[in-house]
């Protein structure tokens, strides 16, 4: 979490900070700051609140050409003024930004910096007036950053600025991302390569450990122990426009209304000139050696994995778990003898999820990860990786990405059957293309499932999502969204499992939305209904095309059973949208969130 920009060369900063910082909103928005070097010396402007907060606090008078930003998502320490980065150090010459949690803070608080005073509660402040100490000892600032870093533990991306050289970033990341973007008389550092876009697309990589000098016209990597690295830049293979929301009032109406493309791209990505699938050939030998998938993933991504898991074991008969990240890392099962790992991350930055992939890797089993960008950490450290071509996806609640996730999962599943010599009477590339103009015909339905935000949703403060098998899974996705965005309080349930327990909390009017888009158990879900309809629930059911009943609230076209769940979770999108909508709720940025978490 938190977005870190910085930027030194010859025009003034502050702009191009501020332009960096609003697009890096996504990693953390509760508090941000920026710190600038002058003749005059160091300028820290900071506030509670978003950039546009922070916008209007900053001294326009003030001219600077080198800078950095950050933007928070609290960890340690309330989000406030006094907690917001830049930290300063007690002299004020340095200022610091940092992404990530620094796990031994109170050691090196105890051990380095007893009797100096501290003015915020984070670790990050540690770091800061950790360098002014090491720098009171060696007078060398370079020394005294690059043994700053190797006495931290825990994750960062870490940015500084010494008042007494404006010729230089100092700059250092471990597991925590940072890329430095190259510039014709100017370099950048940013999160990640969308928020520097405006002003460069060439970035260059850095690794964990090094400690990295950035000047207008040079980026010096060394490793801790002083050794000078040389590394190219990368081109970022990213549209400015593709980060912008156009006409649309919310970057998540946008992204919900560009799945049927992101489908049609994943088609077009995964066929081959005869029409059949292409895929990475290691990775169809490490699904055909494999005894049992072990799908890692959170939050709208484990939602994903769960569909993958009906997905694999039906189509080719290979045993799959699904487990949370979060929890995998501390309660790991008993592994079978020839495990495949699949993580499946958006961002691929997930804290949790590379925890999982760290302890995996160094058992030695095999990895893969699913990602939407294909340079994340995730991917880098995985054996493999499959993309998936969604384009970024900026609303912190997650739409198109779970689609194409789980539209990839279909096609890596048929893929591994056939070469597993299943008979399958199942064409996953032709029915990608059925599913596509169907999410088209529901994206244009706009209206109607506003209506039914407003019949079922209007003054609630809870509701329940209720389906069977592969709808539970949409279900539970159904009902994150909502949370995620409108605060409803929200449970994805079982039907069959509502009445052992849980069907206390239906009470007059409470909301029940059911899947049934399942032949096997469309009488069951219905019956499902029926309990909590005579318990005084409002229930709103959507079916889908000839599995559909009179008074069904809403039916959805049909499509191919296994692949319902990329059409079903549009209702529930863009009903948790005008939810959000409707209570006035902050659509793309919802309190409490982020979109990348990068702290476990
Ligand atoms: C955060 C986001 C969710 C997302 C989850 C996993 O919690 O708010 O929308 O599903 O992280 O993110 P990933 O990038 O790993 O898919």
């Amino acid at each position: 979490m938190c977005g870190i920009v910085g930027y030194i060369g010859e025009n003034d900063t502050k702009e191009i900070l501020l332009k960096g910082l609003e697009k890096l909103e996504y990693r953390g928005y509760d508090s941000a700051g920026i710190s600038v070097l002058n003749h005059e010396g160091s300028h820290v402007f900071k506030v509670k609140g978003r950039i546009a907060t922070l916008r209007e606090s900053v001294d326009e008078g003030v001219k600077s050409t080198i800078g950095i930003g950050h933007t928070r998502w609290a960890t340690h320490g309330a989000p406030s003024k006094e907690n917001a980065h830049p930290h300063v150090s007690n002299s004020e010459r340095f200022s610091l930004v940092h992404n990530g949690v620094i796990e031994n803070y109170a050691e090196l608080r105890d051990e380095y910096l007893q009797g100096v005073n501290l003015n915020s509660d984070t670790d990050t402040e540690i770091v800061v007036q950790l360098i002014e100490k090491l720098n009171n000892d060696l007078n060398d600032v370079d020394k005294a950053f690059r043994e700053a870093i190797g006495l931290l533990k825990g994750s960062y991306a870490i940015a500084v600025l010494d008042r007494e050289n404006d010729e230089a970033i100092y700059v250092a990341k471990n597991k925590s991302p940072l890329l430095v973007g190259v510039g014709d008389g100017f370099n950048v550092i940013s999160s990640d390569s969308l928020a520097m876009l405006h002003v460069t697309d060439r970035f260059v990589e850095l690794m964990d450990q090094e400690s990295v000098i950035v000047r207008r016209n040079e980026i010096e990597i060394r490793t801790l122990d002083g050794t000078r690295v040389e590394r190219e830049p990368f081109v970022a293979q990213l549209d400015a426009s593709d980060i912008e929301k156009g006409t649309y009032p919310h970057f998540m109406l946008k992204e919900i209304d560009e799945q049927p493309f992101v489908i049609r791209k994943i088609i077009q990505e995964y066929q081959d000139d005869q029409d059949e699938i292409k895929l990475d050939s290691d990775v169809r030998q490490a699904m055909m050696s494999s005894d049992r998938v072990y799908i890692i993933a959170c939050g709208t991504s484990y939602h994903a994995g769960l569909v993958g898991k009906q997905l694999i074991e039906n189509l080719a008969k290979v045993p799959v778990e699904v487990h949370v990240a979060s929890e995998f890392s501390y309660n790991m099962p008993l592994l079978s003898d020839n495990p495949l790992f699949i993580f499946i991350s958006q961002s691929g930055e997930t804290a949790d999820s590379r925890a999982v992939l760290v302890k995996i890797k160094e058992l030695g089993h095999r990895t893969l990860t699913i990602t939407n960008v294909p340079g994340s950490t995730l991917s880098r450290e995985a054996d493999y990786t499959l993309h998936l071509h969604a384009g970024p996806e900026i609303a912190v609640a997650s739409t198109k990405a779970y689609t194409a996730q789980m539209a990839v999962l279909a096609i890596l599943a048929v893929d591994t059957a056939r070469a597993k010599g299943l008979e399958l009477d199942f064409n996953p590339l032709q029915e990608l293309a059925i599913v596509a103009n169907t999410m088209e015909a529901l994206c244009d339905q706009k209206e109607a499932i506003e209506g039914i935000a407003r019949d079922f949703l209007q003054e609630t403060r809870n509701a329940f999502f209720i389906g069977r098998g592969i709808d539970y899974y949409v279900g539970l996705e159904g009902a994150l969204k909502l949370k995620e965005i409108s605060y409803i309080q929200a449970e994805g349930f079982a039907g069959g499992e509502l009445k052992h327990g849980t069907i206390a909390l239906i009470e007059d009017g409470t909301p029940v939305v059911a899947l049934a888009t399942q032949e096997s158990v469309n009488y069951a879900i219905r019956a499902n209904v029926q309990e909590v309809v005579s318990r005084g629930a409002n229930a709103c059911i959507i079916s889908m095309k000839g599995l559909d009943r009179d008074n069904d609230t809403f039916v959805i076209p049909q499509v191919h059973e296994l692949l319902t769940p990329l059409v079903s979770v549009i209702p529930m999108q863009l009903i948790a949208y005008y939810a959000a909508l409707h209570r006035d709720c902050d659509v793309d940025k919802p309190r409490n969130l982020a979109k990348s978490v990068t702290v476990e």
